[in-house]
């Protein structure tokens, strides 16, 4: 079942979210996934977009990637879920796992940026390209975004950690998760003060 805790407007958010038409997701989806975690955590995750079991059961990286996400915030952060907020850029999945399409993140934009600043994470971690882009404005993609510390356009206090997707970790082999490894690393840093 999605997580129902959290401040009232957060709930509020949610409710909004699940009753959402605003772009052509809403037609196939099985249900929003809206996010999930510590409502006042210090980090936050966002990906790209739900997946067939995250669509299935409501609840952000729970299928393979998810997985990997947990192994490496055990093994690098070492933390579980709970301790941290996860969220995607868009909140219904895209068919097919196809990539979300510019006037559907812009559509979906307001919920996340909402989360962000109801969270208000100290450091947030974006998982892929689509995460970096939209929460940085930027173009470049996730490679050459990583590797050093961005802040957030809205709230240069928030510093933001490019890292790839868990799923193109799980393509990519040694080197990938390598890269993953050493982000959450820069990302546990930060959140340390340091
Ligand atoms: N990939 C994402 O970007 N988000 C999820 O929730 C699952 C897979």
């Amino acid at each position: 079942m999605p997580d129902e805790s959290g401040p009232a407007e957060l709930v509020e958010l949610r409710r909004e979210a699940e009753a959402c038409t605003a772009c052509r997701l809403c037609e196939q989806r099985t249900t929003v996934v809206f996010g999930m975690g510590d409502p006042t955590a210090d980090l936050m995750f966002v990906g790209e977009g739900p997946g067939e079991e995250e669509d299935r059961q409501g609840l952000p990286f729970v299928g393979r990637s998810g997985k990997l996400l947990d192994r490496l915030m055990r093994e690098e952060l070492g933390m579980d879920r709970d301790r941290c907020y996860i969220a995607n850029v868009v909140k219904c999945r895209p068919p097919g796992n196809r990539d979300p399409r510019p006037d559907e993140i812009a559509a979906c934009r307001r919920f996340l940026e909402r989360q962000v600043e109801l969270v208000s994470p100290r450091v947030i971690v974006t998982l892929g390209s689509f995460a970096a882009r939209t929460l940085l404005g930027r173009r470049e993609g996730v490679l050459s975004l990583r590797g050093r510390d961005h802040h957030l356009p809205s709230d240069p206090r928030v510093v933001v950690v490019p890292t790839l997707h868990p799923a193109a970790a799980l393509r990519g082999g040694p080197e990938a998760l390598a890269r993953m490894r050493s982000d959450l690393v820069r990302a546990k840093l930060r959140l340390s003060g340091r």
